[in-house]
């Protein structure tokens, strides 16, 4: 007799069995990829029991996206993931067609309440459903709510969409529980609703956020709204936008952080500002969570629905998908900050220190190289009037490289893998403001085996890429032109 299995333990023993066949070494050091198969969006970030717990999008019998499971780790630092065995499978009448993206909050209880998008099956006459439902579990098991959906399209005003109703994002204020999700309006598009509930189960609508009006993309996913520095912050990530003139947005799936006001009494939230939240070419519906200290950290899916297709591991590896480096977030001048999380530095080791340089043409500066290094590259626009464009390759050897180009005069910078090993044919270059601020260019890259994240003048812009380039290509090196230029490079090898 067979034994029979749930949907759960059926993924728990697959995920466990081959997980054992991927060998440490062969995962990044510091980035979460998924314990098997395919990750896509970051999922209940959050504290809980003495430490951060991160789910995710997961689809563990294949490297392509599947029926949408719930993966999990959890880390004391943000850097050292432990896994846990996978915490929801798509196994009831509220969830058949996948668990899609949620949030997670911590229950008076000491339990752990997930907060999650329950697709149904498309049947006659009408295409699959999305509503929102609820698991109850002590961190590592989960039950889900018998009364699932807890959140249902007959709750929508008119003119909202059950077929793109999801990514539920909860917190608690003020002895309330609220969520915003992301739906679709027959005009307005991408539109965030906020609801409310008293015990994380019961829930009834309050209002309509904001909405794309069909200006930033069509439907808009994965929303978060939190106070920060004095500022109330929507992020969202939108599908289907269009390029913007001031090269603010690219074509496609696009991440937005809109900055404004928020009345608690009137839930009116009105925009002062919006950004791109990453310049990147693989960032994508990013969450955030409070440490216990105070700061808002926020965690990304590294990778887009654009570029997974054509991404380096498709196809060659057991995992596929991984997170961003969880980053610091600060509002300062009206904009959304970024900077890689503190606790990085527990792994610095090995510092090379280089002040005053002077390059010219194009050098290697001695100590400076590898591909698992956090460096801090310093240019001295003031210092280096007859230098015209500054370029910093990585992650180079051959005739392989990747490239950071910096246009001193026009303010602009160029991140381009273009010759970094791809053999397909999609966006390989993205292009971002990057003026020096009191004469100095702050670049500062972290290199994690085959993926790179640069965050420009102290987190002012940041930027995502995963990498093609073969893991020997270990290079680093400077050029200038039209005249020398002057910097300062720090770099600390990471591990
Ligand atoms: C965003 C997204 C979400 C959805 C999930 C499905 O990347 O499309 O809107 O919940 O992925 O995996």
């Amino acid at each position: 007799m067979p034994r029979h299995l749930s949907k759960l333990q059926t993924a728990r023993e697959f995920e466990h069995q081959e997980a054992s066949k991927i060998p440490p070494h062969a995962r990044p050091g510091f980035h979460l990829t998924p314990l098997v198969g395919w990750m896509n969006d970051p999922n209940g970030f959050c504290y809980y029991n003495g430490c951060y717990h991160l789910f995710y999008q997961y689809h563990p019998y294949n490297t392509v996206w599947g029926p949408m499971h719930w993966g999990h780790a959890a880390s004391a630092d943000l850097l050292h993931w432990d896994y846990l065995p996978c915490a929801l499978a798509p196994d009831t009448a509220a969830d058949a067609a996948g668990c899609f993206s949620g949030s997670a909050v911590p229950l008076p209880d000491g339990q752990l309440l997930l907060l999650y998008t329950g697709v149904q099956p498309a049947g006659i006459g009408h295409k699959e459903l999305q509503a929102q439902c609820v698991a109850v579990g002590d961190g590592r098991d989960f039950a889900k709510d018998a009364a699932n959906p807890v959140i249902t399209a007959a709750m929508l005003p008119a003119g909202y969409s059950a077929v793109d109703f999801r990514d539920p994002k909860i917190w608690q204020e003020g002895g309330q529980y609220y969520c915003v999700a992301a739906c679709r309006h027959e005009t307005e598009q991408g539109s965030i609703l906020l609801f409310e509930s008293p015990d994380g189960h019961t829930w009834h609508y309050l209002t309509v956020l904001d909405a794309s009006h069909d200006a930033l993309g069509k439907m808009w996913e994965c929303p978060d709204f939190f106070a920060l520095d004095g500022a109330q912050v929507l992020l969202v990530s939108p599908q289907e936008m269009r390029a913007t003139a001031d090269g603010e947005f690219h074509a496609g799936e696009g991440t937005v952080a809109i900055l404004g006001r928020y009345d608690p009494a009137t839930h009116a939230f009105a925009r002062q500002s919006v950004q791109a939240i990453d310049y990147g070419l693989d960032f994508y519906a990013p969450q955030t969570t409070l440490a216990p200290d105070g700061r808002r950290i926020m965690v990304a899916w590294m990778q887009s629905w654009a570029t997974a297709p054509s991404a380096p591991c498709a196809g060659g590896r057991p995992w596929f998908g991984r997170m961003t480096l969880p980053r610091e977030l600060r509002v300062q001048n009206g904009r959304l900050y970024q900077t890689p999380v503190r606790e990085i530095e527990t792994l610095w080791h090995d510092k090379v220190e280089l002040t005053g340089v002077t390059v010219e043409g194009c050098a290697a500066l001695p100590g400076i190289g590898g591909r698992s290094v956090d460096l801090t590259v310093r240019v001295d626009a003031a210092a280096s009037p007859a230098c015209r464009r500054f370029t910093l390759r990585f992650a180079a050897g051959g005739a392989l490289y990747n490239e950071i180009r910096c246009d001193l005069d026009r303010g602009e910078l160029a991140f381009d893998r273009s010759h970094g090993g791809s053999r397909r044919d999609c966006a390989h270059t993205r292009h971002i403001q990057a003026a020096p601020k009191d004469g100095v260019l702050t670049l500062r890259l972290i290199l994690d085996k085959d993926c790179a994240e640069l965050f420009v003048n102290d987190g002012e812009r940041a930027l995502s890429a995963v990498l093609d380039t073969p893991p020997e290509a270990q290079g680093i090196t400077f050029a200038a032109e039209g005249g020398a230029v002057r910097l300062d490079a720090v770099q600390h090898t990471l591990g």
